[in-house]
């Protein structure tokens, strides 16, 4: 009798400890939802001048406007991770030289990739940058 009370127990204690081994492994291996994105910034529609920018270095980010399309780029260098400066002309790096046109788009290496386009949600007079 004593002997059943006591594998039982054993049993159990095996049974929490693989399911928290489970609950681990899932928690690792499966990525969270990455379709929920999160706000980073709202900017005044009417406070992006035409044909310019408006530059959020902390949050690394700018919002372009040309004609009527306003966008927003990732102001983190797609070569090492640097922040990239907004010149009148293009985006410039300063750790290594890369050069991106105002789409982000590479001009210059040693950066081979375009800078990352945010997504903008609108609401009302305003615009909603997400990650
Ligand atoms: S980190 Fe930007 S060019 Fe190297």
């Amino acid at each position: 009798m004593e002997n059943s009370g006591r594998s039982r127990r054993r049993f159990l204690k095996g049974l929490v400890l693989v399911g928290a081994w489970g609950l681990l492994v899932w928690r690792f291996l499966v990525p969270g939802d990455e379709s929920q994105k999160k706000p980073l910034l709202t900017v005044k529609k009417s406070d992006i001048p035409p044909r310019g920018a408006l530059v959020y270095r902390e949050s690394r980010v700018a919002v372009f406007r040309r004609e009527e399309e306003i966008y927003a780029l990732s102001l983190v260098c797609t070569h090492l991770g640097c922040t990239v400066n907004v010149t009148p002309r293009n985006l410039v790096c300063p750790c290594h030289g890369s050069v991106f046109d105002r789409e982000g788009a590479v001009l210059k290496g040693p950066s081979d990739k375009p800078l990352h386009r945010l997504e903008v949600e609108e609401q009302g007079d305003s615009l909603v940058v997400m990650v």
